[in-house]
């Protein structure tokens, strides 16, 4: 993994006394999930605007989890701030959110969580529709402003979503499992799928290990990102198929047997790939509810300069063989089982451009096109798609970077760090849950709020 020696450097006894002397900012080290750890490090106040559908069911979540819920802030300092905004219909209930807001994340903790629930856009009346969209900009900024690791996110939430729906969202967006996703506004609606009965989905989750006895497909899992995937998804209690091509045979079994799971070595680009895989699903594992498209490639080259095999070659992995294997799930009987969730790994090279990234960027931007094609075609089988866009991530890839390149890249977010490639691995993880049926269509970035493309 590569070092990141300023942030390092401010972490240090005589390092950090140095750059705070010179007036330069601290890196701070986020708090990342560790199994067994509290929801929270500290008390979280949650407040609302007018009724607020779902503040009771925020505060039993809160409270089930073993955290201490308060109405305003005492002596400690605050590890979350909730807002019930999901009410919210004109400029004086704004007010209403600002004053509650501004003295709560004055006592905001290091990684604390700034969270607001807001509403769907009401587009028959301008000043709802106004203000829902307001508090886009209000967390944007806010999430600019909060400092010490603390990052704020909108869940938005469909007034016909039952609480139960929102859980595993706020539950991700609360917990250190989040730490890199940043300034993100997540859509949560009605649950994909039959009719959910609210009781059921009160019935007590494995927390420690929500994804138990669930078949989860990793491509690209030799390594970097894909190889964190497999630890983390095993972690949460997945059986994992770990996918890599031949030539990374030897990595991928490592992986795939320190999680107990199977590897199968396919080149996902290949004739007979989505014939394979499924068979392999069907016939070794009975089905599988995670597919993770992780598998991607780069071959850089300023657009002048493109030659047709380095583009064909990007649009063949990062987008041509995701099209194909999901076409396969949708029209294939007995593979994806009931709740099933498909994650696409983008970029915010595709959201935000990349200089001598025409093809990587078209692929990756394409994927988030697919996944909002894909997205009613999937819930018709109670199961979503969803993209993820990592930003600058720690990884083999960012680490031959030119060092100034690479430095510019870590600090352009609001985090002012890269993220690992646990903190992917951990938005997986939560999209990839039973429960996350109400996140379907989305690209979620995982970018410690990158300015580029924002
Ligand atoms: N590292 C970053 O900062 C970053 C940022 C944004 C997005 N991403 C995306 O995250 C994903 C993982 O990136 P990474 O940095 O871990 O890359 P990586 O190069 O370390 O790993 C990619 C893996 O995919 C495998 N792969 C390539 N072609 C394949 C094929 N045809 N069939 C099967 N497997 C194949 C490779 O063998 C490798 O093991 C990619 O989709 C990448 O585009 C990475």
């Amino acid at each position: 993994m590569p070092t990141d020696w300023y942030r390092n450097l401010t972490n240090s006894g005589v390092g950090g006394a140095i750059t705070a002397r010179a007036g330069l900012p601290r890196v701070p080290v986020l708090r990342r999930y560790e199994p067994g750890q509290p929801l929270l490090a500290g008390p979280a106040l949650v407040g609302a605007v007018g009724k607020g559908a779902l503040v009771d069911a925020t505060r039993a979540l809160l409270t089930e989890s073993g955290a201490t819920v308060v109405d305003a802030a005492g002596e400690e300092k605050l590890a979350a701030v909730v807002l019930d905004a999901t009410g919210a219909r004109t400029i004086a209930d704004l007010a209403a959110a600002q004053a509650i807001l501004t003295p709560a994340v004055r006592e905001l903790g290091p990684s604390g969580r700034l969270l607001l629930l807001g509403p769907e856009p009401d587009e028959t009346d301008a000043e709802a529709a106004a203000v829902a969209q307001a508090l886009e900009g209000l967390v944007r900024s806010a999430g600019k402003e909060v400092r010490a690791g603390a990052t704020a996110n909108l869940l938005v939430v469909a007034s016909e979503a039952v609480p139960a729906a929102v859980d595993s969202s706020v539950r991700f967006f609360l917990s250190a499992r989040s730490a890199y996703v940043d300034g993100q506004v997540v859509h949560v609606g009605v649950p994909v799928g039959p009719p959910v009965d609210p009781a059921g989905m009160d019935a007590p989750v494995d927390r420690v290990r929500p994804l138990a006895g669930r078949i989860a497909v990793v491509t690209g899992a030799a390594r970097g990102i894909g190889a964190a995937i497999v630890d983390t998804l095993a972690r949460d209690g997945a059986s994992i198929v770990a996918v890599d091509i031949p030539a990374a045979g030897e990595a991928l079994a490592t992986v795939a047997n320190r999680t107990g799971g199977t590897a199968l070595q396919l080149d996902i680009t290949s004739d007979d790939a989505p014939r394979r895989l499924l068979d392999h699903l069907r016939e070794r594992h009975g089905g599988v509810d995670i597919v993770v498209h992780n598998a991607g490639i780069t071959r850089d080259k300023l657009l002048a300069n493109m030659d047709a095999d380095r583009w064909n070659a990007v649009l063949a992995v990062n987008l041509a063989a995701q099209l194909r294997i999901n076409d396969a799930l949708l029209t294939g009987t007995g593979v994806l089982r009931d709740t099933g969730r498909i994650i696409c790994v983008a970029s915010t090279s595709g959201i935000a451009g990349n200089r001598g990234q025409t093809n990587y960027a078209a692929s990756k931007a394409g994927v988030i096109g697919m996944v909002r094609a894909l997205a009613p075609r999937f819930a018709e089988r109670g199961a979503t798609i969803n993209a993820i866009a990592p930003g600058f991530i720690e990884t083999e890839m960012t680490a031959k970077m030119p060092l100034g390149t690479r430095e510019a890249g870590r600090r352009i977010n609001s985090l002012r760090q890269g993220g690992l490639p646990v903190d992917v691995a951990e938005t997986v993880g939560w999209l990839g849950q039973a429960e996350s049926g109400g996140v379907n269509g989305q690209a979620v970035r995982v970018c410690g709020q990158s300015i580029l493309g924002a």
